[in-house]
């Protein structure tokens, strides 16, 4: 279905302009009936997740640099999810489900920290690193925490990267999961340990924690999901470029 005719080289059938009918009906039935629904079959319409929160403004900023007709402050503030702008679908969802959305395909493309592509095992393509958000993940100690060893305890808002850190060096330290403001676990000492992001360090600086670690250097990035990337490589190359056009004026502008 998804290969050009070969123009030319194939004898036309008489029979072809029936059959190409019948495809094309099953084809508009499928996409009117449930199954387009599950499946999210493609009707030109381009879904891209944007993450809300800390990342969102620059990420908007970026489409619009890159000529995307991307919903305006206006249309953010009515709570509406979903947008349509010329042939695109913009989704808004929590940071951490954007990988999520690619990965199933339920998105074409998003924008997602390194760190929830890693906590997810995200397999989507990793297309543009964009300049903005650059963080470290960082293990980070109690004031008097020795190194890590089995003993020790480890809060995170990102257990999985957290379990592939331990078993890489042989530990079997314990992971306690939290959903924020994780540095107060090492803090009020119900851990011994953090992983956690440090972008200023201003919050393990006011609570004397220690840096132990790098874990990762942490970029967001354009994500494509592999099913769009196989498919529709006409509008994934066009995609990648506008971005990475935009991305590189707002380096040399960052620069200037
Ligand atoms: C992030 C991160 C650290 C803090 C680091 O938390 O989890 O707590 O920022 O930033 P800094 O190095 O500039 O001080 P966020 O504000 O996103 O809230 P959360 O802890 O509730 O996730």
């Amino acid at each position: 279905l998804h290969r050009p005719a070969l123009l030319g080289v194939r004898r036309r059938s008489p029979h072809a302009d029936r059959a190409g009918r019948t495809l094309r009906l099953a084809l508009c039935a499928l996409r009117r009936g449930p199954a387009a629904r599950r499946l999210h079959i493609h009707v030109g319409l381009l879904r891209i997740a944007i993450p809300k929160g800390r990342l969102q403004s620059d990420v908007l900023a970026t489409f619009a640099a890159a000529g995307y007709d991307v919903p305006s402050e206006t249309d953010l503030r009515t709570r509406k999810l979903v947008f349509h702008r010329a042939g695109i679908e913009w989704i808004f969802v929590k940071d951490c489900d954007v990988p999520v959305y690619v990965e199933h395909g339920a998105a074409d493309a998003g924008v997602a920290g390194f760190d929830q592509i890693l906590e997810h095992d995200c397999g989507a393509y990793q297309a543009v690193e964009l300049p903005y958000g650059r963080c470290r993940m960082m293990l980070i100690g109690a004031p008097t925490a020795p190194r890590l060893s089995d003993r020790a305890r480890i809060a995170t808002k990102y257990p999985h990267i957290t379990r592939n850190y331990l078993d890489e060096r042989g530990l079997r330290a314990e992971i306690v999961p939290l959903g924020g403001s994780v540095e107060l676990a090492a803090v009020l000492g119900l851990t011994s340990h953090v992983i956690d992001l440090v972008e200023t360090g201003e919050t393990v600086r006011v609570h004397r924690l220690v840096l132990q670690d790098l874990v990762a250097e942490i970029t967001p990035r354009l994500i494509v999901a592999k099913n769009f990337y196989r498919t529709s490589n006409q509008r994934v190359r066009e995609l990648i470029a506008r971005i990475e056009e935009a991305r590189n004026v707002m380096d040399s502008s960052s620069i200037a």
